[in-house]
């Protein structure tokens, strides 16, 4: 089959890889990034971590307001689309890239694949809600993490094409750790950090970022927790931090993104980690690593559920508290499958390559009972 991936935004890299590695085995994979992060630390770091092939397309986005950045990505892949005429398409996640991808190739009647389907936040105030609402409305053929993500589906009345493979994330764990830890001495040296005796913290969600109270109860908290804090910090992040005046304590270390390999290699031998990223709370659980969420909720429930994540919000006082009280110690069932979602994956389309529209049907029966709808019409 020849399959186009869309890719465009950090996490979107890493999760690439696995299922490439997977893919490629047997399938011709045509990779396009649309351009959404393009500093070097936000894309080009990634592809060299990660081995990625370098992308057959680079849309060239970059930033931008919602609207312009998404419709510009639509027209750009839509072009694309149309030259490749893939087998199918596969888009991942909940960014703006998701978006345009889940569009473009619906609108060109190309089946497509949405990887980290049905997860929700019940938050519809998250960007990234919207985009998963739309791509999963969208996609032929739904991949979860969870078994949570499916029931979210299945609540949205789509039941078919749905499928727990696990988290390819929990794939690049697996894969890239070995390489991870071999670089972990020098650079926890480098940072002037002990194994086991720092905390790593992560902020970009624009929730917090483009809220000048909740980053300033953020970095409040941060500065008021007395140990050696690692903070590689999006530029969004940064950026905010200038706007609103905020700075950070001495023990807190401000340093600029790091990449995969750098970054698993922290958490690694991080003591605890603060963060409002989807990824970061994924990896903290695969690791052990516990883990403050700077959030007031998270589409990752079942982690708060079993004791391994907790979420503290942005009142720095929440913020201290979870850092002085919180000690999981309990099992962390695998609830993100078992480390071979891509090969997963691979198989499932070999198995039943999906069809554009193949599960879109009138339904068999009404869920609504007769006297419900006369009541609607009545009103
Ligand atoms: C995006 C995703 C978010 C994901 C995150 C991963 C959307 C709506 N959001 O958020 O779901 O968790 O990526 O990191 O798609 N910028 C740079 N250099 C870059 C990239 C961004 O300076 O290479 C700055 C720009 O000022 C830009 C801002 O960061 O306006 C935000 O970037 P954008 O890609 O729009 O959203 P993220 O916050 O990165
Ligand atoms: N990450 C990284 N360098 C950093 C911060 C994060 O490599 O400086 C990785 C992190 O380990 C995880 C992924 O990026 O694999 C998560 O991306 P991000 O937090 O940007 O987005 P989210 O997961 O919230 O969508």
């Amino acid at each position: 089959m020849k399959i186009v991936s869309i890719v465009g935004a950090r996490p979107e890299f890493i999760q690439a890889a696995p299922v490439s590695l997977a893919l490629r085995r047997e399938h011709h994979e045509v990779l396009v990034h649309t351009g959404q992060h393009y500093d070097d630390a936000m894309s080009r770091v990634f592809f060299e971590d990660l081995d990625l092939p370098a992308p057959d397309y680079n849309l060239g986005v970059g930033s931008g307001p919602h609207g312009r950045q998404t419709g510009e990505m639509l027209a750009r892949l839509e072009a694309v689309l149309a030259q490749e005429r893939p087998d199918l398409v596969i888009v991942r996640g909940d960014t703006n890239s998701t978006l345009a991808g889940a569009l473009a190739a619906a609108k060109l009647h190309l089946p497509l694949v949405h990887i980290e389907a049905g997860e929700r936040s019940f938050n519809k105030f998250m960007p990234e809600e919207i985009n998963r609402l739309v791509a999963d409305r969208l996609a032929d053929l739904h991949f979860c993490i969870t078994r949570r993500a499916v029931q979210h589906l299945a609540r949205e009345g789509i039941t078919k094409g749905v499928f727990f493979v696990g988290d390819v994330m929990l794939d690049a764990v697996r894969l890239y750790g070995p390489q991870a830890r071999c670089r972990a001495p020098a650079l926890l040296a480098r940072l002037g950090v002990e194994p086991g005796r720092y905390l790593l913290a992560t902020v970009h969600r624009a929730g917090n970022t483009d809220h000048p109270g909740r980053l300033a109860g953020i970095m409040a908290g941060l500065n008021a927790i007395p140990e050696p804090i690692v903070f590689p910090i999006h530029p969004r992040t940064r950026q905010a931090l200038a706007r609103y005046g905020l700075t950070a304590g001495p023990h807190i270390r401000l340093i600029d993104p790091l990449g995969y390999l750098d970054m698993l290699a922290l958490e690694s031998h991080a003591r605890m980690v603060l963060t409002d990223s989807g990824g970061v709370q994924r990896e903290a659980y695969f690791l052990g690593l516990p883990c403050l969420t700077l959030r007031e909720e998270t589409e990752l429930m079942e982690t708060v559920e079993v004791g391994w994540n907790l979420l503290v919000g942005t009142d720095p006082r929440r913020i201290v508290e979870g850092w002085r009280r919180f000690r999981p110690a309990g099992p962390r069932p695998p609830l993100f499958g078992d480390g071979h979602a891509a090969e997963r994956i691979a198989a499932i389309l070999k198995a039943s390559p999906p069809r554009f529209g193949q599960h879109y049907r009138r339904p068999e029966r009404i869920l609504l009972p007769a006297h419900a709808l006369e009541h609607l019409q009545t009103r």
